[in-house]
């Protein structure tokens, strides 16, 4: 059975670039051939700021849209994190969805497509990389950023890459199949 990964739309604005971005990324992932790919865009699952009465370690979900998110993080082997910078940070829909669930990404690896101005969203994903490996996520030392990515999109609104993307992305998508592969059975036995 092929190892699934799970590619998140972080960004959930009117008007956002995000989408743009991992469509590309989750058609370079499906070329890439390794994984069962997915898109998954934090603006269609609608997460409140975080309003469990429990922790999250617990599973002792109350509201039906932390049960719809827990079983579409529980069916990941990997994820892909296309994450902007706000404020030289992530943004917040990405902490909020991080925080709802635990022990579904636990031992799951995960890497990031960041973009943004010249920093191409790099100072988000190492505060992000903090935060996921509270989760028992392995974040990859591999990475793709696009900085000025504005200018890779086209008339139509897609996004463009160039060689040295595509170089990572290809780079980061055999990392995380390594990791995937090592970490299946850690998650496995733990869920
Ligand atoms: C609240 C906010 C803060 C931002 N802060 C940064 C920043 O620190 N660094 C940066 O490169 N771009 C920053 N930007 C510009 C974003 O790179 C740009 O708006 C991008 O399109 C955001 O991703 P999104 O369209 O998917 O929301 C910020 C944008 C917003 C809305």
């Amino acid at each position: 059975m092929q190892l699934k990964l799970q590619t998140i739309i972080c960004s959930t604005r009117p008007g956002r670039a995000g989408p743009a971005i991992a469509r590309w990324f989750n058609e370079f992932a499906s070329r890439h051939g390794k994984f069962e790919t997915s898109l998954v865009d934090l603006a269609d699952v609608k997460l409140p700021i975080y309003d469990e009465p429990h922790h999250p370690r617990l599973q002792q979900y109350e509201k039906a849209h932390t049960q719809e998110w827990s079983a579409s993080v529980a069916a990941a082997d990997a994820y892909v994190f296309v994450i902007p910078e706000y404020n030289f940070g992530p943004p917040p829909s990405f902490v909020n969805a991080l925080n709802y669930v635990y022990k579904e990404w636990n031992y799951k690896p995960c890497g990031f497509v960041s973009y943004g101005g010249v920093s191409g969203g790099l100072r988000s994903v190492q505060l992000a990389k903090q935060l996921v490996t509270t989760l028992k996520m392995m974040p990859m030392v591999e990475s793709v950023a696009a900085p000025m990515f504005s200018q890779l999109l086209d008339e139509d609104g897609h996004f463009r890459s160039n060689p040295l993307i595509d170089d990572s992305a290809q780079q980061m998508l055999d990392e995380l199949f390594k990791w995937a592969q090592a970490l299946k059975p850690l998650h496995t036995a733990a869920a």
